[in-house]
């Protein structure tokens, strides 16, 4: 199967490449429109009603205390000019009017985007990985993916593990705040040009899937690829908010990566103290990405001990 894609692979990954910078190109400009536009609403100080409608919001949304403040205010600006308001007192009134609209705006206080194989952990984890299986004689392994986004990261980390144990000893968990974000994992459905961002070895995994045309303008989802479903089914998604519901126990990996630097710092110590009691005794955590270097500020109070200087930790045996 590896060598009948690897064939194949080289006017594909030329064909991916080509697609992929070119819609790239086309993204870049879009962003570049948002940000431009957000400059122009955040720099407008005679408009008073923005200031105002920022003070209240922080009262319409009282998650926001736990969050940072200057990162969840960029995204109800950034919602707000997504949904063609460029006043944010008028994109307040629709939002107090309207449940949904609040409940979207709430579960969207973070950036939300994620990549396969983010940051450069994976060869640190698959080591750790092999560590703990070398000592271990459990049947099944439980993996918990916090803070999960589109599940980019479940499907790199079944990906990884396929390499290790048969996947039928495997399963995970992927939860998030965002209800978008848990469908979207559920489906495992991508754009094509994001499978330039796995390694060639793993496209077995993976089976061309176009049911789901947008609209003609989006040319990135014009081609899509979905992974197969030996993989999808062994994803369980459930709706967990890490600031304020019950945390599962008993995972012998757990994933937060890029969610907890969104927090304030009370918050953050208790989501990883709370994260240090869910991983088992020799369990593996992992936490932000090799890029941010963001860990836990005194692992050894929680029992972890940190590999090198790397985001992933392990929690001792002994306790
Ligand atoms: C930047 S993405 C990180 C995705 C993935 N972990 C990665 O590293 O690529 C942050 C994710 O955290 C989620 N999130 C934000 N606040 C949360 C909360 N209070 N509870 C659970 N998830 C939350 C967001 O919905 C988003 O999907």
């Amino acid at each position: 199967m590896a060598k009948s894609v690897k064939g194949k692979g080289a006017y594909s990954l030329a064909f991916v490449r080509l697609f992929s910078f070119l819609v790239k190109m086309g993204n870049n400009f879009n962003k570049l429109r948002v940000r431009f536009g957000l400059r122009r609403m955040s720099r407008n100080p005679g408009n008073v009603s923005d200031w105002e409608a920022i003070d209240r919001f922080t009262e319409l949304i009282p998650e926001m205390k736990y969050y940072n403040r200057s990162d969840a205010l960029y995204q109800i600006r950034l919602r707000a000019l997504a949904n063609g308001y460029k006043n944010l007192g008028q994109w307040l009134q629709r939002v107090s009017s309207d449940p949904e609209d609040l409940r979207e705006l709430k579960e969207n206080l973070t950036f939300v985007g994620s990549h396969f194989f983010r940051g450069d952990v994976w060869p640190t984890l698959k080591r750790q990985l092999e560590n703990m299986l070398s000592v271990r004689d459990k049947e099944k392994i439980n993996v918990w993916c916090a803070g999960c986004s589109n599940g980019k990261e479940v499907y790199s980390v079944l990906m990884l593990l396929s390499d290790l144990v048969p996947l039928d000893k495997v399963s995970l968990l992927a939860t998030d705040y965002n209800r978008e974000m848990l469908r979207q994992c559920e489906a495992g459905v991508y754009s094509l040009r994001t499978i330039d961002e796995i390694p060639l070895r793993y496209w077995p995994f993976t089976e061309k899937y176009n049911e789901e045309r947008k609209t003609k303008k989006d040319f990135s989802h014009l081609f899509q690829f979905r992974f197969v479903s030996r993989l999808r089914e062994l994803v369980q998604t459930r709706l967990v908010n890490l600031l304020m519901d019950d945390y599962p126990r008993g995972f012998d990996l757990i994933l937060c990566r890029n969610v907890i630097k969104f927090f304030e710092n009370d918050s953050k110590r208790k989501v990883q103290e709370r994260l240090a009691d869910s991983v088992n005794p020799g369990g593996i955590i992992v936490v932000s990405d090799e890029i941010e270097r963001e860990g836990f500020p005194d692992p050894e109070s929680l029992g972890l001990t940190r590999v090198g200087n790397s985001c992933v930790y392990i929690k001792s045996a002994q306790i």
